[in-house]
């Protein structure tokens, strides 16, 4: 059986693009309405959901309305990428062991919301992308895979972050894969 994916995301969704290009996306959720990866769901054709917290009386009433969502779907596995919110008891109890994140750093080294910087500020000579199961702490879920990403000589803190990102866009897919998602059928008319 196919295992059903949704992904989480809150600005950009560079790295949904790369997911929703080679794997079936059942829907994307942004917890802001005017996040760019709406537009970029649109232009793939993937059907999306926007609410956000601000919106509901408490977390557990956002989460509640989430886990809705996914059961609805049926969904077997959320990928957060960009979700920037902590994943609070009621989503977790509902789909613990069925969250994964990627994070821009080699953790446990640089975790929190600015692993890119924090890892170019400390001056490392690597940092690096890693995907992890979602348990209730901040990035400190059981690791997936992860990959080491040098920093330079002559790297700017762009290039640098240019090549974490490129560095997600290959081991998200590998993972998804390696989780046993099966990706898009080929066109067999082409
Ligand atoms: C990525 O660097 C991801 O690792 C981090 O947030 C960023 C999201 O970028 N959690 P995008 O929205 O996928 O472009």
């Amino acid at each position: 059986m196919n295992k059903k994916i949704a992904v989480f995301a809150s600005g950009s969704g560079s790295n949904f693009q790369i997911i929703a290009e080679q794997f079936p996306v059942e829907f994307v959720f942004s917890d802001h309405r005017t996040a760019y990866v709406l537009q970029r769901a649109q232009d793939l054709g993937v059907p999306s959901y926007a609410f956000e917290l601000k919106e509901f009386e408490d977390k557990v009433d956002y989460e509640t309305a989430l886990v809705e969502l996914l059961d609805q779907h049926q969904i077997d596995l959320v990928c957060l990428a960009g979700y920037m919110k902590i994943v609070g008891p009621t989503l977790l109890s509902a789909y613990e062991g069925r969250i994964i994140n990627i994070h821009p750093a080699y953790l446990p080294e640089f975790p929190g919301a600015h692993g890119i910087q924090d890892a170019w500020e400390a001056g490392v000579a690597e940092s690096g992308v890693t995907i992890h199961w979602v348990d209730s702490g901040v990035d400190t879920g059981q690791v997936i895979k992860q990959v080491r990403v040098p920093r330079l000589p002559d790297d700017t803190i762009d290039t640098f972050e240019s090549r974490i990102h490129e560095a997600e866009y290959s081991l998200y897919p590998e993972v998804l894969r390696e989780l046993g998602v099966a990706e898009k059928q080929a066109n067999l008319l082409q």
